[in-house]
């Protein structure tokens, strides 16, 4: 499996040194947050840029925000490489697949806790990855929810049958517990802040849980 620690959990005041704490992983997670499709404020497009100066890691770059369509290029010509926009942001997420892929990054859709299975099981067929979220987004540090668990398998169902290479990304409350319940559930990528970085060896506790 893949882990894809996310910078949410570094120290903001030291990117180039968080990174290099977790050397070894083959994305990071970038967390985007408007304050306005959630209740918080995380980092933009420059943010990335200057990640993008002090590694050749995959930039998994999460959108939770309002309209995604107005600034996803913004991200991808700051150097993201994936970037995963939120079903409940957007009227036309046809469009938003289409913009990306212009762009020429991968496509990603996530769903919030709240959000059934069948509101994304039309895109399947059209995108890289689904991002399920296993905590209310906004927040680092909350608890895995189990009802995730459901949507896992649903996901890997319509895999089976829509889309072979479809990856399926869970993110939210990941430790050591809950990452084998989503690898048995039929997850693919685990997204851990926490449980990463508030260690004191982030590279050896990230290549712990995978
Ligand atoms: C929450 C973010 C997550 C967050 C996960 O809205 O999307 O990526 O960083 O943090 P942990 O692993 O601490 O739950
Ligand atoms: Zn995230």
């Amino acid at each position: 499996m893949k882990i894809a620690p996310s910078i949410l959990s570094a120290d903001f005041g030291n990117l180039e040194k968080s990174i290099n704490l977790v050397r070894d992983a083959e994305w990071l997670h970038v967390d985007v947050m408007d304050g306005h499709f959630v209740p918080n404020i995380s980092i933009g497009p420059v943010v990335v840029k200057g990640l993008r100066k002090y590694t050749n890691q995959v930039l998994d770059t999460h959108l939770m925000i309002t309209d995604p369509a107005k600034y996803l290029e913004d991200f991808i010509v700051a150097g993201s490489d994936r970037i995963t926009f939120h079903i409940e942001a957007t009227k036309d997420p046809i469009d938003v697949i289409n913009l990306i892929r212009e762009k020429g990054a991968k496509v990603g859709i996530s769903i919030k806790p709240n959000t059934e299975v069948n509101e994304i099981s039309d895109y399947i067929h059209l995108i890289d990855q689904v991002l399920v979220m296993s905590v209310e987004p906004g927040f680092g540090g909350q608890k895995f929810m189990i009802n995730s668990l459901e949507k896992i398998k649903a996901i890997s169902a319509l895999r089976d049958v829509f889309n072979k290479d479809l990856l399926i990304v869970v993110d939210g409350g990941i430790n050591k517990e809950t990452a084998i319940l989503c690898k048995e559930a039929g997850a693919d990528v685990l997204v851990a802040g926490s449980y990463v970085f508030n260690s004191d060896n982030p590279n050896a506790q990230m290549r712990l849980l995978k």
